[in-house]
């Protein structure tokens, strides 16, 4: 039976490796596309969502990490560093494990969730928690990178971005071609830069590594919009935010390191980048839970969200294909689950060990 191999043997003949590179993979990819029947209804569109928490360890990030690592390990560190909001470090961490080599994280004090922190820990990276936000770690973990032998392995690094472009390859393979439109949150903007990157790919001529010229797969490109939270939006405001707040941590980013290339994406795919509020990301998060059946973490809502706002606000499309990337799952911080609307805690019914019990918790009917 056929198993997927893993984003970098999926897609060899479009990433940097060649056949005698030592791929570290953990299975990375090939992540459902699942239609989004209630939001396809209410909006009049064909919408699908890309799972990403699907992933080896729960988020889009391992797509990057399968390509830094291999990058890494033929370059030969004997280490790995990076700043993160929580899934970085987790997939950095497990891709390191695999690879045989030190990882260490640099996360924002008390700014991330513990399903994240936790998976750091469980892979033995050396976690370090900063006194100060992401945008602080990043710069820190840059330095260290540039002065000790370290290797890099945030955004920045382009193989990163690489590896992760394969999502949009995924998603043409599976529609037959590119979608009319790509909704994603956005924060440190790697994730935006590379879906445009493999969205444009797809749509030329494309010489692979054996030199054999392939045809263009996709006959379009979409139109990228995508979402910060609005606490944290600088991409939106046109200057960096020196304290960015958001309850959906994985974003709380105030100065985009790949700033220029998400202005290009959304120009150049006629796009745009807005903001959400926090109420309207748990809005979202609680209807792909109720509405949709899938549990993702607050900051994988951005999209969503920002499709439920254009749409209220009668400035969405109707009739068109959209992907939306919902980015990490539900279990890395399943706490928003167990809150209602107004905020107030969620508490189980608690019911005697007989069936009458049960039956009346229920609220069933005698049936005989
Ligand atoms: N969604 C989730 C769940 C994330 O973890 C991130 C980024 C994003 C969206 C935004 O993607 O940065 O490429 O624009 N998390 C990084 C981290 C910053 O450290 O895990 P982006």
């Amino acid at each position: 039976a056929h198993q997927w191999r893993g984003v970098i043997r999926e897609y060899a003949d479009r990433l940097p490796v060649t056949d005698s590179t030592e791929i570290i993979t953990l299975g990375e990819g090939g992540t459902p596309l699942v239609h989004a029947k209630a939001l396809s209804e209410l909006t009049g569109n064909e919408v699908y969502l890309k799972v990403e928490g699907m992933n080896p360890t729960g988020s889009f990030k391992d797509r990057g990490m399968t390509m830094a690592m291999t990058a890494a390990v033929e370059a030969g560190a004997k280490a790995v560093v990076c700043a993160s909001t929580g899934n970085t470090s987790a997939s950095a961490a497990a891709y390191a494990t695999q690879a045989g080599i030190t990882c260490a994280v640099l996360v924002p004090d008390g700014k991330i969730s513990m399903g994240k922190l936790s998976q750091a820990i469980a892979h033995g990276a050396q976690l370090l928690q900063v006194n100060g936000n992401f945008d602080n770690c990043l710069e820190v973990a840059r330095k260290l990178a540039e002065a000790y032998p370290v290797f890099l392995v945030n955004s920045v690094n382009p193989a990163r971005i690489e590896g992760q472009k394969t999502a949009s390859f995924e998603v043409v393979d599976f529609l037959g071609d590119a979608p009319d439109y790509h909704l994603l949150p956005v924060g440190n903007a790697g994730n935006i830069t590379a879906y445009w990157r493999g969205y444009q790919e797809y749509a030329q001529p494309w010489t692979n590594n054996a030199g054999t010229e392939l045809p263009p797969v996709a006959t379009k490109t979409p139109v990228m919009w995508g979402f910060q939270a609005e606490g944290a939006s600088p991409l939106v405001k046109g200057h960096p935010v020196t304290e960015p707040d958001t309850i959906a941590t994985a974003i709380r980013i105030g100065n985009p390191a790949s700033w220029d290339q998400a202005i290009a994406a959304r120009d150049e795919s006629g796009g745009l980048i807005e903001a959400v509020t926090d109420t309207e990301i748990l809005e979202a998060h609680r209807w792909l839970s109720s509405r949709e059946g899938v549990f993702v973490e607050p900051a994988s809502a951005a999209g969503v969200a920002g499709l439920l706002k254009k749409h209220a606000a009668g400035e969405a499309p109707t009739g068109k294909k959209i992907v939306i990337t919902v980015t990490g799952h539900g279990l890395k911080d399943p706490q928003w689950a167990l809150r209602t609307a107004d905020g107030a805690d969620v508490e189980p019914t608690k019911v005697e060990f007989d069936v009458v019990s049960v039956a009346a918790a229920l609220g069933l009917e005698d049936s005989a």
